[in-house]
């Protein structure tokens, strides 16, 4: 049985466009929708009834949005949603319009862009499809509770206008559901095109790797032989100065020796010094003495010169006197004579004592300066020995630390080996996919 009562439409309805283009949306973008709802055959009984029930949905749209809200408002997971993109009284506003359209417009074009625009929405903000399509029972629910109340003297009636109201939650819940298929349709092309990127990527990458794992490998090699020789070179500086350490002992030895060649030098000088000194004092002395000796000459000769006056005076009986006296003056002439002979041989000594004073002191002066220097020398060697000693210490400490280096690298060098093995096992192993 027919709905009565509701003025015939201006605009030609779905059902009659589909004689000649197939609902007036036979788009090829739309081409599965419109043949889903060709398959639903919509009569325009139908489409007549879904304008007459306008009014009566106008009526009780505050109700239905409410319905439909208070349940979301039950789920924290879909209120979250909510919260984050909008509000329950936002939406309620733009709910109240989308509902009443439902019965209002041409199912066209317009109609489906629309609805999948808003069916993109939803995707957008992540609304999982199970949560969407309950909702759409929600609202048929409500509605159908209304309907029951309107035509509840006319069963007939209502399971009509029921009928029109599921098919249009169904057109609504095929644009969803294709939103759904087309994103997710999207997002595996996406996903396939994405895989197969890095999957070029990675081949072209491993490809590097493989050569730069290789080159790595060689370079590690070259480490190993250069720590090898840094090691070596270790090993022949310890040596050296190990050699260099026991020259330097014995050079220190040898100059000590010298030190105290020196030193008895130095001693023996100045015993010869003080000799010297002593020598030129008694030669004073004897110059002394000598002065003494040459003025008694010179008066026994005045004296035996008197006496030989005296004595020739004395005529006859003076004369053995007289000869005693003559050889008194001549002892006297003989003693003045080597006098003087004594005080040029003391003048000549106490030159020659000079000329070796000074000489004993110039040598003094020499090996005390010498001996200066050697204990300097002996100072610079002990501090060569010690830096040797401390060079020696840090060589060893290089060889050590050049072992353990050298042991990290043959580490690191076989583990590049593996490491080069599995990036050729990748990158075979890549290639394949
Ligand atoms: C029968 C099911 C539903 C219908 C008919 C529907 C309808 C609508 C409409 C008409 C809009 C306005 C779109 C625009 O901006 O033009 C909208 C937006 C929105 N809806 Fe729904 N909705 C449904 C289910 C849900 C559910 C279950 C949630 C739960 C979270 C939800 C949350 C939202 C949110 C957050 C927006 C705002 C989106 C934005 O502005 O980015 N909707 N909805």
């Amino acid at each position: 049985m027919g709905i009565m009562g509701f003025k015939k439409r201006e605009k030609p309805s779905i059902y009659e466009e589909s004689h000649h283009v197939q609902y007036g949306y036979g788009l090829d973008r739309y081409h599965e929708l419109s043949s889903q709802l060709d398959f639903m055959k919509f009569t325009e009984e139908e489409l007549r009834t879904a304008k007459w029930l306008y009014p009566i949905v106008e009526k009780h749209i505050d109700r239905i949005v409410n319905e439909f809200y208070e349940q979301i408002e039950k789920k924290p997971e879909l209120n979250a949603i909510v919260n984050k993109h909008s509000s329950i009284d936002r939406l309620k506003n733009t709910l109240k319009k989308h509902i009443l359209e439902l019965f209002q417009v041409e199912i066209n074009e317009e109609f489906l862009e629309k609805r999948l625009m808003i069916a993109k929405k939803h995707i957008h903000i992540h609304l999982p499809t199970h949560w969407y399509m309950g909702s759409f029972q929600n609202l048929v629910s409500s509605l159908s509770t209304i309907l029951r109340e309107e035509f509840s003297d006319d069963i007939d009636q209502a399971f009509e206008a029921f009928k029109v109201v599921q098919k249009y939650m169904s057109i609504e819940q095929l644009i969803v559901l294709k939103a759904y298929e087309d994103e997710n349709k999207r997002l595996r092309e996406v996903s396939e095109a994405t895989q197969q990127e890095i999957v070029n990527q990675v081949e072209h990458y491993s490809n590097g790797l493989v050569q730069y794992g290789e080159e790595n490998s060689s370079r590690v090699q070259e480490l190993v032989a250069g720590v090898e020789s840094v090691a070596n070179h270790a090993q022949t500086g310890l040596s050296i100065s190990t050699e260099a350490q026991k020259l330097a002992t014995e050079g220190k030895e040898n100059l000590e020796q010298q030190a105290k060649s020196a030193q008895s030098i130095l001693d023996q000088s100045t015993s010869v010094h003080n000799s010297v000194a002593a020598l030129e004092r008694s030669s004073e002395k004897v110059t002394e003495f000598v002065g003494y000796m040459s003025n008694i000459a010179s008066q026994t000769n005045l004296l035996a010169l008197n006496a030989s006056i005296e004595a020739s005076r004395a005529g006859e009986a003076g004369k053995g006197f007289s000869v005693v006296a003559e050889e008194v003056r001549k002892l006297a002439a003989q003693s003045r004579e080597m006098a003087e002979t004594i005080t040029e041989t003391i003048e000549e000594n106490k030159t020659s004592v000079t000329r070796i004073s000074t000489s004993v002191d110039e040598m003094k002066h020499s090996v005390e300066h010498n001996a200066n220097q050697l204990s300097q020398t002996i100072e610079h060697v002990e501090r060569i020995f010690h830096a040797l000693g401390r060079s020696y210490e840090q060589g060893q400490s290089i060889e050590n630390e050049t072992k353990e280096i050298m042991h990290m690298v043959q580490a690191i060098g076989v583990e590049s080996e593996k490491i080069v093995s599995s990036l050729e096992q990748l990158h075979e192993d890549i290639q394949q996919l």
